[in-house]
């Protein structure tokens, strides 16, 4: 697929300084895309940007904001107005881990404002020009923790569920006006986000898994080039698509079990890992 005439010179990564956002700027850049880059970290969204011009030649311009902030989309539009963002891709999430209960309440309220609020605004801002030049592609990066309720991540879960939707519902609405939206499920992947995170991740040590449930979400671990590549071998293949096939065969074994189970199952999972 030629990218640049099916959406356009620039394509826009919030989260882009590092782990799956720096992956999938690689991957835009290499089918030819000029980027965008969003992130928070001047320093290291700056080096990124450097490292990407400097492999693919591509123009590479940043835009140093916080997505949990209500005036990330403007000074984001405000640093797009001279050209036409053709792809969007919204990997950028807040995650806050542990009991729902003890989550301090900003905590809850910025998983809002990053996983929903800003994504909403976001495709809002940018889709109506997609239309009028009648291409463009949106993906919204949720995850496997959308498929289900899930403990120690309850309200992150609940929030890339709504990201979920909102990909798939933007995928029926626009697809007729040349604009390719959609949720890409991602499951475990390799990002410095989730090996800080997860011990047994970050451990060549076999020993470190071996109390682990069977078939957990470290056994299928891929790293970020992967996952992006997968995307972008199907960009156009929404509503929605899966980083891992093992994500989407589960989904599927599971519409056979009670609501129950599926939440019982992952949340003894979840417990294991990251409790
Ligand atoms: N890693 C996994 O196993 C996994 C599993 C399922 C789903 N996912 C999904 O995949 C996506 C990326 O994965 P990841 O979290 O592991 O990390 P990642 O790929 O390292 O991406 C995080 C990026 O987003 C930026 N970012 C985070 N919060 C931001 C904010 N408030 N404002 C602006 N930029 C922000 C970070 O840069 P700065 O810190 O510089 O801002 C970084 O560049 C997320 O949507 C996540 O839900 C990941």
């Amino acid at each position: 697929m030629d990218f640049t005439a099916r959406y356009g010179r620039y394509a826009l990564i919030a989260g882009a300084s590092a782990g799956l956002g720096a992956a999938l700027a690689d991957g835009a850049a290499v089918r030819g895309l000029d980027l965008v880059l969003v992130a928070r970290r001047k320093g290291v969204l700056e080096h990124t940007a450097a490292a990407l011009h400097e492999r693919h030649g591509v123009d590479v311009r940043t835009v140093v904001a916080d997505l949990a902030e209500p005036d990330a989309v403007e000074r984001i539009a405000d640093a797009t107005a001279d050209i036409d963002v053709g792809l969007l891709v919204y990997n950028a999430a807040a995650e806050p881990q542990g009991p729902f209960l003890d989550t301090p309440v900003e905590d809850l309220l910025a998983n809002i404002a990053v996983n929903c609020t800003t994504p909403t605004l976001l495709v809002h801002a940018l889709g109506g020009s997609m239309v009028a030049r009648g291409r463009g592609g949106i993906v919204l990066v949720s995850s496997s923790a959308a498929l289900q309720g899930i403990k120690v991540f309850v309200a992150y879960g609940a929030a890339k569920a709504y990201e979920l939707i909102l990909g798939e519902g933007l995928w029926d609405e626009l697809r007729g006006h040349g604009v390719d939206a959609l949720s890409y499920v991602v499951g475990a992947t390799a990002t410095p986000e989730l090996l800080s995170r997860t011990p047994q991740a970050a451990s060549n040590n076999p020993a470190a898994r071996q109390n682990l449930p069977p078939d957990t979400a470290l056994d299928h671990l891929r790293t970020p080039q992967q996952v992006a590549a997968t995307l972008f071998e199907d960009l156009a293949g929404g509503p929605r698509r899966y980083s891992h096939a093992a994500d989407e065969a589960r989904e599927r074994a599971n519409a056979g079990l009670t609501r129950a189970e599926v939440v019982t199952r992952i949340g003894e999972q979840t417990t294991a890992l990251w409790s």
